[in-house]
């Protein structure tokens, strides 16, 4: 496990133990803020969730926010909020983690899987998009793909001109600059391997501000009023007035939430400057290796994807690194190609998610990383591509 102190060590460790792809970064600040809720007594949607909606919404520029156990959860939630359901299309990515397509079937509405643009821009094509509008098409969800952030103007536009709810799958964009969250709603994780962790957890942001307290109710069970407010003021029961759920976020996960949030900043910084010396490094010693986004100025750098030549067998590298102390893994094996998924809807056409899939790797990426970590995944990676 990594430590905040690690960020300021001048001094690189070489991989004695497995460099990971990801790694939170937790301490003495998280111990003591978990100590503190476990001695209010109060363990359970609280003064600590509310202070983290609000502080994550100032953090990211918008009004408010919802805390949800988990960015699955988000995501289910926008889609009843928008009312998504039963004959309803919702365009989707294959290129992302299942969960984006599996909220849209918890909602009992169809996924139609679209395309990435291209290898050197893994995200949604909006050529293909188009292409699969039919009339019974109500929404797109956009997944920023490595927290780069898909074009706003672009999107927007496409939205409004087919009348479709934007959403967006911002699991990867936890920590976006202010101005950066611009769908009709947006989903947040705080899974254990993210920018910033709660173990377990996630974060609804929305343009309308009575989605978002509908959302509020429906993570409670659709209860009028929850434990905290009946407590203040008194009342003894309570209405249920929707079909709502258990999407509740705890005490502990907000305080840590809450201290995690604090360092944010100063994590995106360290993964962006990471990320530019791997830019640098690979244009250099892996000419043959695309890292994607090249062009892009907005991101969170919450993974370090590459796309392998189609010559070099991936799993070769991957074992080769592995063998030097490095772990690599593949974002994503494509969601249309899932056995269950497969059975269940038509079988789509993706050549390009299907290609990049096949040959990317993501290499490690993350705060507790140094400088001369990258320079070892490098040159160890150019080493694994020279043995033919
Ligand atoms: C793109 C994407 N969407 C959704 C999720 C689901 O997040 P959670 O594990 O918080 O439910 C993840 C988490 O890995 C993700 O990477």
């Amino acid at each position: 496990m990594h430590t905040d102190t690690d960020l300021l060590e001048p001094q690189a460790k070489l991989p004695d133990a497995m460099m990971l792809v990801g790694e939170p970064i937790l301490g003495e600040d998280e111990k003591a803020a978990l100590a503190a809720v476990i001695d209010s007594g109060w363990i359970t949607m609280g003064a600590q969730v509310r202070a983290f909606e609000q502080a994550f919404a100032g953090e990211h520029g918008v009004a408010d926010a919802v805390a949800v156990n988990s960015c699955t959860a988000a995501l289910h939630l926008i889609m009843e909020a928008f009312g998504i359901g039963p004959g309803d299309e919702v365009l989707v990515p294959s290129l992302t983690f299942v969960a984006t397509v599996n909220s849209v079937l918890y909602a009992g509405a169809r996924p139609v899987f679209v395309d990435i643009e291209s290898a050197e821009v893994p995200i949604l094509s909006l050529a293909d998009a188009a292409r699969k509008i039919t009339a019974n098409t109500k929404a797109v969800v956009i997944m920023h793909y490595g927290g780069y952030i898909a074009d706003a103007e672009a999107w927007t536009d496409f939205a409004r001109s087919f009348n479709l709810r934007l959403i967006e799958d911002s699991a990867h964009a936890v920590g976006a600059a202010r101005g950066e969250i611009y769908g009709d709603a947006a989903a947040f994780s705080f899974f254990g391997n993210k920018n910033m962790t709660t173990a377990e957890g996630g974060m609804i942001t929305a343009r309308d501000p009575n989605t978002l307290d509908w959302m509020r109710q429906a993570r409670g069970h659709g209860m009028t009023t929850g434990t905290t407010q009946r407590l203040r003021d008194g009342s003894i029961s309570y209405d249920v007035t929707m079909l709502g759920y258990n999407y509740r976020m705890d005490e502990l996960r907000a305080a840590i939430g809450l201290v995690q949030l604090s360092k944010l900043g100063r994590w995106i910084s360290k993964r962006t400057a990471l990320a530019k010396l791997y830019r640098s490094l690979l244009a250099e010693d892996c000419p043959s290796v695309l890292m994607p986004f090249e062009a892009w100025t907005t991101s969170t750098h919450h993974i370090l994807p590459i796309v392998l030549p189609p010559e070099v067998e991936p799993r070769r590298i991957a074992d080769e690194l592995r063998a030097r102390r490095i772990q690599t893994t593949n974002h994503y094996p494509p969601t249309h190609l899932f056995s269950w998924h497969g059975k269940l809807l038509p079988r789509a056409r993706l050549p390009r998610t299907e290609d990049f899939a096949a040959r990317e790797l993501t290499l490690p990426l993350h705060p507790g990383l140094q400088e001369e970590d990258v320079r070892y995944v490098v040159r160890t990676l150019a080493e694994s591509l020279d043995n033919k």
